[in-house]
């Protein structure tokens, strides 16, 4: 894949124009935005979504998320705007709030995963507002990792995953900001629902209630694993269980608010939830390329971006390799 390298603030515009075009055409172009990297294709050409599923391995029943530059946006992919999605849009875009409606005619099946309903949202984030802005068209993008890997918080993790020729172009623009992917909500009714945890929060929207299973049909699956063992320790608890997995013989590896004693391989010491948001996944790879046979990484309270975090914390240490149980 080709990697275009941008200023994260003041994306070249020309490498914009060319990333649109490619967009445009019906090709794959990976790109950072406020949460994780994405992996987008025109939302409407049904053969370049296709591309994306079978580049993730990704379930066909799993819908993708359409990414928009502006409000109009939502109105050209949604069937009509409710009061509530006018109301949260205006509150929160450009930002990491995923809005589900009943979805326009003529989406193609690949980008709503079969539904009536289509997830949208409008990222905070220079180079994405930029490349969906120059590719003028409604962009699908999933997180750009192969399906069930931690999410991709940088170019590298990207290209970690995908084979040279399944991505047609990679915009560089940094590191991804928040680390966890965005909350969905369905926006649908009198109060949103929140359908995954994610960077905005539940006190943010004000107490959204959670959703009746099924959520999202996202969280139905094994996600955000690495190859090795995840295990998570109470709150503060991390070296300590560290030291004691190290006693029992394993290889160890700790992502904590404390580094682990001798013969742990620390990987990251966070500062609160928020830190662990940003380096979670990419501790995760850490994990993976250290050889370790197991990763502890100490739980945060849930409050805040806490609760998304732990979230993802809990799916990536569940050694289920199949569904969830509903
Ligand atoms: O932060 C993010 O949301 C990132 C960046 C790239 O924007 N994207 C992302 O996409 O996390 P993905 O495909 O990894 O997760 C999309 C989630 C899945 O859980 C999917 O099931 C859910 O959104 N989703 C999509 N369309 C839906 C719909 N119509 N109804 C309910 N859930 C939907
Ligand atoms: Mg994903």
């Amino acid at each position: 894949m080709e990697v275009l390298r941008v200023d994260r603030d003041r994306p070249d515009a020309a490498a914009m124009a060319r990333a649109g075009a490619v967009l445009r055409s019906g090709g794959l172009v990976a790109f950072p935005t406020e949460t994780v990297y994405g992996l987008g294709a025109d939302a409407r050409h049904a053969e370049a979504v296709a591309r994306i599923y079978a580049a993730k391995g990704r379930p066909a029943d799993n819908p993708l998320i359409v990414h928009v530059a502006e409000l109009a946006g939502l109105a050209a992919v949604a069937a009509s705007v409710p009061p509530l999605a006018g109301m949260l849009a205006a509150r929160f875009w450009p930002g990491p709030l995923t809005l589900v409606v009943d979805a326009a005619e003529g989406l193609p099946p690949q980008t709503t995963g079969g539904l009536t309903t289509v997830a949208v949202r409008m990222p905070d984030h220079p180079v994405a507002l930029a490349l969906l802005a120059a590719a003028a068209v409604p962009v699908a993008a999933p997180s750009a990792n192969r399906s069930g890997r931690p999410s991709p918080t940088s170019a590298a993790h990207v290209q970690a995953d995908f084979d040279e020729d399944a991505v047609d172009l990679l915009v560089d623009g940094g590191p991804a900001g928040i680390g966890i992917e965005s909350t969905v909500v369905d926006a649908r009714g009198t109060d949103p629902v929140v359908l995954r945890e994610g960077a905005v929060t539940r006190e943010q929207l004000g107490g959204a209630s959670a959703a009746a299973s099924p959520a999202s049909p996202g969280t139905r699956y094994r996600h955000y694993a690495p190859s090795c063992r995840v295990e998570v320790a109470p709150v503060g608890q991390g070296p300590r269980r560290a030291a004691a997995l190290t006693r029992a013989g394993q290889r160890v590896g700790l992502v904590a608010t404390a580094p682990g004693s001798a013969g742990v391989q620390t990987l990251a010491v966070v500062d609160d939830a928020a830190d662990l948001g940003r380096r979670l996944y990419a501790a995760l790879r850490a994990a993976e390329s250290a050889g370790v046979d197991v990763v502890v990484v100490e739980g945060v309270p849930e409050t805040g971006i806490g609760r998304a975090v732990m979230d993802r914390l809990r799916r990536a240490a569940t050694a289920s390799p199949s569904r969830y149980t509903q």
